[in-house]
């Protein structure tokens, strides 16, 4: 296979990046093309792709919140515009979307593109805590949460309601900027780095 790349997604991309997203949720709770435009408009450098001459093969978008306090419900909104939630001096990175084409799964490409933004972020945003929701049956984006230090700060009983069979509940999850797995300090990674 030939090698994955992180780097800054583009309006070109967005097709590839909607088919990902087919591949990644249940048709309730996917985003829009809009919604997608919108956050690459307002935030871009959060979002980024791991592409190689194929095109992107996964991608992963975040916004900057000006949090005071404890996250609610409504903060998850599916759809919420990044344009009004999305501040440039907000402490809290939000990873909003994140998945990887389903025919590329189980491979580290999912570990490796979390993981090189979050390092390549610690570096170039100023923020304190870096915060995601997923739901309780997402079983494989846990273990990558799991391993990468992120903590439940709050559980949404019943948050997503898919197209069929019950509402799982969700979780929000949090670390905090600097996290290292060793107890020591992270260096952060090139966005041109290789992947497996
Ligand atoms: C989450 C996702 C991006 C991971 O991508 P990936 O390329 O398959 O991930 P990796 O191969 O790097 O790692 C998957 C990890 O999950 C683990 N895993 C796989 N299936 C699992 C299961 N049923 N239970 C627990 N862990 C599991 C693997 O063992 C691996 O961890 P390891 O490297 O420590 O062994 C991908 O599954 C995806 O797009 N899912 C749908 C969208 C989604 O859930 N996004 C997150 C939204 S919060």
């Amino acid at each position: 296979m030939e090698p994955y790349r992180i780097r800054p997604a583009r309006p070109e991309d967005l097709d590839d990046i909607l088919s990902i997203e087919d591949d990644s949720f249940d048709p309730a709770i996917r985003e829009s093309r809009e919604t997608f435009r919108e956050r690459m408009e307002v935030f871009p450098e959060g979002f980024v792709v791991l592409a190689n001459s194929d095109g992107p093969g996964g991608y992963l978008c975040s916004e900057l919140w000006d949090l005071p306090g404890l996250p609610g419900t409504a903060d998850f909104a599916l759809g919420h515009s990044a344009r009004d939630r999305h501040s440039p001096r907000g402490r809290t990175l939000y990873i909003s979307s994140y998945g990887i084409r389903r025919s590329l799964r189980g491979c580290g490409l999912g570990k490796a593109l979390f993981r090189d933004f979050l390092a390549n972020a610690s570096s170039a945003f100023a923020f304190d805590e870096v915060l995601l929701l997923v739901s309780k049956t997402w079983a494989e984006a846990r273990a990558i949460y799991a391993a990468e230090g992120f903590r439940r700060v709050l559980e949404l009983p019943g948050f997503f309601r898919f197209s069929a069979g019950p509402p799982a509940d969700g979780e929000v999850l949090s670390r905090p900027r600097f996290w290292d797995s060793t107890g020591g300090t992270s260096a952060p990674m090139m966005m041109d780095k290789e992947l497996p």
